[in-house]
């Protein structure tokens, strides 16, 4: 997917926001519970905390809620494509997007249509709007990603769960980020995590996971620096998949090893840090993961970013990768939700194990009958429950 055209037109992220639910578990909990000691989460894994997702909630209410602050009147005109990536979907035919599509109250002249590659779809969905927009460019797109990463309770996957979900507004003239027209994207048939339609939960070849996480960043930075013709000191910051800290942290440095970059560890270490700060606290939400970071970076960096070109890795199991960059623009800072998303996350309610347990599994029932879940959310968008198989949203 090139986007050259000859138009000196921007086109990018225009708006980002993202919302998890108000409920988390500290991982001491999960350490001492599992007789692990917690330096293993804090600094082997570089997680602290998890969001948890409760009962009344699902991937529906967390994008609605994500995206709720974007839609102005002058948005709900403006959209007229919703694409929402996942890869926790709730129904095998209608996209997931058309629930949020109806609780936002958005135009019926919109195409709404869910996207599945693992944790990359998000990014296949923000080059696949670009794409769009350069063919409709009076319109935006809403991108919506949302997730909740389940892989079991005493498994080693357990501590690095979460779930979060990203809305963005696309656009011309963005006011955050300008996508640039190179991509290095690398596809492979590898089975180091999937999900079969009976499953619950993932299954993962961890340890494997990790490594062809890094051979494909490796791949796709050759591909795009390829195109580019930009080498790894012409980006100011980067942006990793976020699975778990670590492993963003160990990308940056096998990257910067390949590209034989001089720079040393500290300045390393401050191209990445900023954009790590809420996925420590929230976990991992799988497609909203890189764009979570994305917003952490915006908004904890201290050095004005305007005009840097910043490097995005997307990586998705099974597996796709991509890395694509991206031009920060003037005056982002005004168009920023720092002290919403650091709220969000320091007001959220810490469970204990037995309550975490509890909500980790809970199922909505499948038998067809009328069924109310428990409140446990004071938001304005809940999973009510089901009737004949069909899901009801407030
Ligand atoms: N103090 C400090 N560090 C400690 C420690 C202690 N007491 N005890 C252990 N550690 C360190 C280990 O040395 C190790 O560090 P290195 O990786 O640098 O060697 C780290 O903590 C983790 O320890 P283990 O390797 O023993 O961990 P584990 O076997 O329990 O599992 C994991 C780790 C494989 C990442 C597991 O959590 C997992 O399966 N997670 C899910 C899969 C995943 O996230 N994969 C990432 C790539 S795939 C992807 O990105 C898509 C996606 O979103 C899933």
């Amino acid at each position: 997917m090139s986007h050259v055209v000859s138009s000196e037109k921007k086109i990018g992220i225009d708006a980002i926001r993202f919302y998890t639910p108000s409920f988390a578990i500290d991982l001491h909990t999960i350490a001492s519970q599992r007789g692990i000691d917690p330096n293993k989460f804090h600094v082997g894994l570089g997680q602290h905390c998890m969001s948890v997702m409760p009962p009344d909630e699902d991937i529906v209410t967390m994008a609605a809620h994500a995206a709720l602050p974007l839609i102005d009147e002058q948005n709900k005109r403006d959209i007229h494509l919703v694409l929402f990536a996942t890869e926790s979907g709730v129904d095998q035919s209608k996209a997931a997007g058309l629930w949020v599509h109806h609780l936002l109250g958005l135009s019926s002249s919109c195409r709404v249509v869910e996207l599945k590659q693992a944790c990359y779809s998000a990014t296949c969905a923000l080059q696949l709007a670009i794409s769009y927009l350069h063919m409709h460019p009076t319109e935006k797109v809403l991108l919506l990603a949302s997730d909740n990463a389940r892989y079991g309770l005493n498994t080693p996957g357990e501590p690095t769960q979460g779930c979060g979900a990203v809305a963005i507004i696309l656009s011309v003239s963005p006011r955050l980020v300008a996508i640039e027209p190179h991509q290095g994207v690398v596809a492979d048939h590898v089975m180091d995590f999937w999900r079969p339609n009976y499953l619950n939960e993932a299954v993962v070849d961890g340890k494997y996971s990790t490594k062809v996480y890094l051979n494909t960043l490796l791949k796709c930075w050759e591909e795009y620096s390829r195109q580019s013709g930009h080498g790894f000191s012409e980006h100011a910051r980067f942006c990793y998949h976020i699975p778990f800290t670590r492993m963003a942290e160990k990308a940056h440095e096998r990257l910067s090893r390949s590209a034989s970059s001089q720079t040393c560890a500290t300045a390393l270490h401050s191209q990445i840090e900023p954009g790590l700060l809420y996925s420590k606290q929230l976990g991992n939400a799988y497609t909203a993961s890189l764009y979570i970071g994305c917003a952490s970076l915006l908004e904890n960096e201290l050095e004005d970013l305007s005009e840097k070109r910043i490097g995005f890795f997307s990586y998705g199991s099974g597996c796709v990768g991509e890395f694509f960059s991206g031009v920060v623009q003037r005056g982002y800072q005004k168009a920023l939700f720092r002290e919403e998303h650091q709220s969000l996350l320091t007001s959220r309610a810490k469970l204990s194990y037995e309550q975490y347990k509890d909500f980790f599994t809970y199922q909505l029932p499948e038998d067809g009958g009328d069924h109310t879940t428990p409140v446990h959310s004071a938001v304005r968008f809940r999973l009510l429950g089901c009737r004949n198989h069909e899901r009801l949203y407030q």
